[in-house]
């Protein structure tokens, strides 16, 4: 077999991703919490509880162990009720807590990026109408205020917005994610919103930190006709693209955000970017078939590929070689911000991780400027409507009694982390089946 390493820019940013509804636990002041508690909202009628108990301090052992396994960066969530929880009051306990933490990361030799909404919002919030309403972006930056005012001291990259496009679809259109709505036109003023919010807290954070470097992350999802001989597919396709992949980003590119029929100016959008924050999990293909009314839209994992354990995403490593050809067109430093899959046995993470990195480094053999890659996640975590069902950890968690368990991946992670390469050493002793796809011959 040939003897071969991958190597890594110096200064590589290694790290995992985490968000403060699905690890903090106790969260009862936001909508998710809320959602919940409603019948049929959470697959077997699950709650977040205690999630992985940070909150608690769980969060020092877990970081622990990030750090002691070679990485050096670390992605979490403030949340936003905790530091605000009514329109006129602000908690400099909660904002303490925090303090602690990233100072916390900092000790351990983890550099923090911190994310200012992770898809949950304050109560008192969606009593005002949430996203949908035109005040809410200014009430935002408000709070970017707060929290760039009191973590400056530790934290300068910051992450505005995980996955606008995920959270206005999914609530707005979809309907499962709170406030669970079909509509449209609602999704459309989410967005445009969600735009504005961005664009304020960017400019906050820059008026407290001249020197923060400021990104929203986007979930890019490479789509493919069903069928390349159907003409609908091939539209359906080119309409999903516009509003899930560019809409949004695509507004911070041109002051424009075009949405389904939708086509506003929002100059405030523009240069409000200091690198491109990319979350990659998988490949879809769409399909369209008008015969199936309210289930026209038909959204497939790639036919004949490898999966998690949920069917949620497919092992598709050139669709994040693909994302990052795409985001390459802004120009700016790239870290991929999440990647990951649901998969409790750790049958096929320890692939997927491998394969995804490999793609890395290819992209960067480009001389595409990929700086950073925060795998989600460190330890299995509350997913949303799919409660406990989906595990992404590297760490086994068992949410009962708080005991985390170590899995393959961890030690393959680390290797990676701590050489800031992939070697056929590596892959030989820990994912062997790999060998003859990364070094053939
Ligand atoms: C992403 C979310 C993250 C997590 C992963 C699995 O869409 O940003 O919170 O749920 O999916």
């Amino acid at each position: 077999m040939p003897q071969a390493t991958f190597h890594f820019p110096p200064g590589f940013v290694w790290g995992t991703a985490t968000a403060a509804h699905q690890v903090e636990g106790n969260n009862t002041n936001n909508n998710w919490y809320a959602w919940e508690n409603l019948p049929g909202k959470i697959k077997n009628g699950a709650k977040s509880g205690l999630a992985c108990d940070w909150w608690g301090g769980r969060w020092k052992e877990d970081m622990d162990r990030a750090a002691e396994a070679g990485q050096n960066a670390h992605r979490l969530s403030i949340e936003w009720s905790r530091i605000q929880p009514a329109p006129d009051r602000w908690d400099e306990d909660a904002m303490d807590h925090y303090r602690q933490m990233v100072s916390g990361m900092v000790q351990r030799g983890l550099t923090p990026m911190v994310t200012l909404h992770h898809f949950t919002d304050p109560l008192w919030l969606g009593e005002q109408g949430g996203w949908e309403n035109d005040d809410t972006p200014a009430k935002f930056a408000a709070f970017a205020r707060r929290v760039a005012e009191a973590l400056k001291e530790y934290v300068s990259m910051w992450v505005t917005i995980n996955e606008p496009n995920i959270y206005a679809t999914s609530g707005y259109l979809f309907g499962d994610f709170p406030p669970g709505k079909h509509d449209l036109g609602a999704t459309f003023r989410v967005m445009r919103n969600l735009v504005r919010g961005h664009a304020a807290a960017y400019r906050v954070l820059h008026e407290v930190q001249p020197k923060a470097r400021v990104s929203f992350a986007h979930h890019h999802r490479p789509f493919y006709a069903g069928h390349g001989w159907s003409p609908l597919d091939t539209l359906t396709t080119g309409v999903a693209n516009q509003a899930f992949n560019y809409a949004f980003p695509e507004a911070l590119r041109t002051g424009r955000l075009k949405f389904a029929t939708w086509n506003v100016r929002l100059p405030e959008a523009l240069n409000t970017l200091d690198y491109f924050g990319l979350n990659y999990y998988t490949t879809e293909h769409i399909t369209l078939n008008p015969f199936k009314g309210a289930d026209a839209l038909g959204r497939k994992l790639p036919p004949g590929i490898e999966t998690g354990d949920a069917g949620l995403n497919a092992v598709v490593p050139e669709g994040l070689f693909t994302s990052i050809r795409w985001a390459n067109r802004f120009n700016l430093p790239i870290y991929i911000t999440e990647n990951g899959i649901e998969d409790s046995a750790d049958l096929v993470r320890p692939r997927y991780l491998v394969q995804h990195v490999h793609q890395l480094w290819r992209a960067i053999n480009f001389n595409w400027p990929v700086r950073g890659y925060f795998h989600w996640s460190q330890v299995d975590n509350f997913e949303w409507e799919r409660g406990w069902t989906q595990r992404f950890g590297l760490w086994g968690l068992n949410p009962e009694t708080q005991v985390r368990t170590r899995r393959t991946s961890v030690d393959i992670y680390a290797a990676i982390c701590r050489t800031s390469s992939i070697s056929s050493d590596m892959v030989e002793k820990l994912v062997p089946s790999l060998m003859p796809v990364l070094f053939p011959g």
